[in-house]
């Protein structure tokens, strides 16, 4: 291992490589091996070698959560191709450890059990089955083919209750239970299938089971002060889950500040979606590589512009910039809380957050997932944007000073004037500071523009789950070419509070580059970097030239040429005069 540090050190990848190699054949429990080594297959541009290798690694090393989270990350930044040479059991160890972030993984299991056609059958005991298992009870599945054999897998298990078909594997039930639980019950229910519901018996643990597969956890798990009769044993731990997350959420509710209402018409329509439907549920957050986002920012905004150099803040605070200084940090709109965990992991160690949001079921969520996550420098307080101009100060210190950064994301374009929301915040933000906004673009949007306007004629009532969950079934049932079964592809198509905020959002006013260029030009805000792939930016370069990444005319000018540039939303950083 030394040895190979050093050629690595010396650029000397090949050498590194073959050393790392031999250390991984020689010391197959060695994980920090297989993290290095993985690290350089994929500095060589092998990134299917390294995520076989970590597989497999897993597969004899199903607790090491190191290579786990390396083979998560790799995954998150390949696009999905062909696993099926992937170790199933390793892929189902990562499944299973806490503290790591499943998404990336369970899409890979997805597409791996996918690809095994709907034919296959379930075979309990193999390395399959348990991959399965292990999926559905990490992350919501998001691919169709392997939803619809699980919705089938369902309804013949229902079936079978009344002698219609084999008994089916209360394993698997049982994970289906927990993928339900994740997933909200976005699967799709026929009207049979329903009414059969209506008539089981919780009495019975075996009808109990099937009802888990098909209600909401208030119909099936025991009260709280009940003694659990007629709970079925491969329910338990669920209903167990469940009541620690609802205790650990109550729990966190007393830490928002006091209660409040949305502070106009558009703001509690909104506020009631999300209050139902908290977007979105996640499962962890790694932290991303000591200090990189910091040097991000001294990148994009020059290491003496940094926090010492703010007027408000060079009192306060020592010398450092923006990668070292300390920095005080508002999340604005931080819903279910994924961002702020993400950004006080990112801005640590020396920064302080405070994230706020009018939804106070979003943020109870939040809070729940910051403590599990042992985050002590991010809290959470229930506010509306609209509101911060009359409460002076809006937050208790160190948040009643300006901030030196400010993040939203996926916020203003819910409020009915978006430019209006965006001057307040930066009214909280100190000059010279930075903005992260994300905001819908009109043009990246306009399919889904499109159909919300179609589904809002049709008077499809969207705090209705059994509504939302035909909708979607009507768009999976469409042809693979089809715009609207495209959706199916997007990340946000596979819990019921991800459908409602893509299709049947309370609010929603997408922008073009050309009305948020004028209000950077009014504020006089400058412009320091657009957040895109990286082959959208080298094929930018290509078309209007590497040194027009920051004028946003030329960005504008692009995205007339290539409407789909943007992945639904723009996600770039502002500064504000110092
Ligand atoms: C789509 S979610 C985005 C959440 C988070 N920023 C993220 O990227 O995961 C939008 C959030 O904005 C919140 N929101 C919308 N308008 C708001 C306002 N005026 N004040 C506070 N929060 C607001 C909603 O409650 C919701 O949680």
């Amino acid at each position: 291992m030394a040895q190979a540090r050093q050629a690595l050190s010396e650029g000397n990848r090949g050498y590194a490589l073959m050393l790392l190699r031999e250390a991984h054949d020689g010391a197959p429990k060695d994980s920090a091996a297989a993290v290095l080594l993985a690290r350089v297959l994929l500095a060589q541009g092998h990134p299917m070698a390294a995520i076989e290798m970590l597989a497999a690694h897993l597969a004899l090393n199903p607790r090491s959560a190191e290579a786990a989270r390396k083979l998560s990350d790799i995954l998150a930044s390949v696009t999905p191709v062909n696993f099926s040479r992937v170790n199933n059991a390793g892929l189902a160890a990562a499944l299973r450890l806490d503290r790591v972030t499943a998404d990336p993984i369970a899409r890979a299991a997805g597409l791996l059990l996918a690809e095994r056609g709907e034919a296959a059958a379930f075979s309990s005991g193999t390395d399959e089955a348990a991959l399965l298992i292990a999926l559905l009870e990490a992350a919501p599945v998001r691919e169709p083919a392997l939803e619809s054999w699980l919705v089938a897998y369902r309804r013949a298990a229902l079936d079978s209750l009344s002698g219609l078909s084999a008994a089916p594997d209360e394993a698997l039930l049982a994970a289906m239970a927990r993928q339900i639980w994740l997933n909200e019950g976005v699967w799709p229910v026929a009207e049979a299938e329903r009414k059969a519901v209506d008539r089981l018996d919780p009495a019975d643990p075996a009808q109990r089971l099937i009802m888990a597969l098909y209600l909401p956890a208030d119909r099936w798990r025991p009260a709280e002060d009940g003694d659990g009769g007629g709970l079925p044993k491969a329910l338990a731990g669920l209903a167990a889950d469940i009541g620690r997350e609802r205790h650990e959420m109550a729990r966190a509710d007393a830490d928002l500040g006091p209660a409040i209402r949305a502070a106009d018409e558009t703001g509690d329509a909104v506020a009631a979606q999300y209050e139902a439907n908290p977007y979105p549920r996640w499962s962890w957050v790694q932290p991303p590589l000591a200090g990189a986002v910091r040097a991000f920012l001294d990148r994009i905004a020059g290491p003496s512009a940094g926090p010492s150099a703010g007027p408000s803040a060079a009192s306060a605070q020592p010398a450092g910039g923006w990668a070292r200084g300390p920095l005080r940090v508002l999340i604005a709109g931080c819903g279910t809380g994924q961002e702020a965990v993400q950004a006080a992991l990112a801005y640590a160690p020396n920064a302080r957050l405070l994230a706020f949001d009018f939804s106070r079921a979003s943020l109870r969520y939040a809070a729940m997932k910051a403590r599990r996550h042992r985050l002590d420098t991010v809290r959470f307080r229930q506010a509306d944007i609209l509101d911060l101009p009359a409460i002076e100060p809006p937050f208790e210190p160190p948040f009643d000073e300006p901030a030196d950064l400010i993040e939203c994301i996926g916020v203003l374009h819910h409020m009915a004037d978006p430019f209006a929301g965006w001057r307040i915040l930066l009214d909280r933000l100190r000059p010279g500071g930075l903005m992260y906004v994300g905001l819908y673009s009109a043009t990246a949007r306009r399919g889904l523009t499109a159909l919300r306007d179609r589904l809002a004629g049709a008077g499809v009532d969207p705090a209705d789950p059994d509504a939302i969950r035909a909708v979607r079934a009507r768009i999976l049932a469409r042809p693979e070419i089809d715009f609207e079964r495209a959706l199916a592809d997007s990340a946000d198509f596979f819990t019921l509070s991800e459908v409602r905020d893509l299709l049947f959002n309370a609010h929603e006013r997408p922008l073009s580059l050309e009305a948020i260029g004028a209000f950077l030009k009014d504020e006089g805000l400058e412009f320091l970097h657009m957040d895109i792939r990286p082959h959208i930016a080298e094929a930018f370069a290509a078309a209007q030239g590497g040194s027009a990444v920051l004028d946003l005319e030329a960005w504008a000018a692009f995205e007339r040429d290539n409407p789909d540039t943007f992945d639904g939303m723009y996600l770039f950083w502002v500064r504000k005069p110092g």
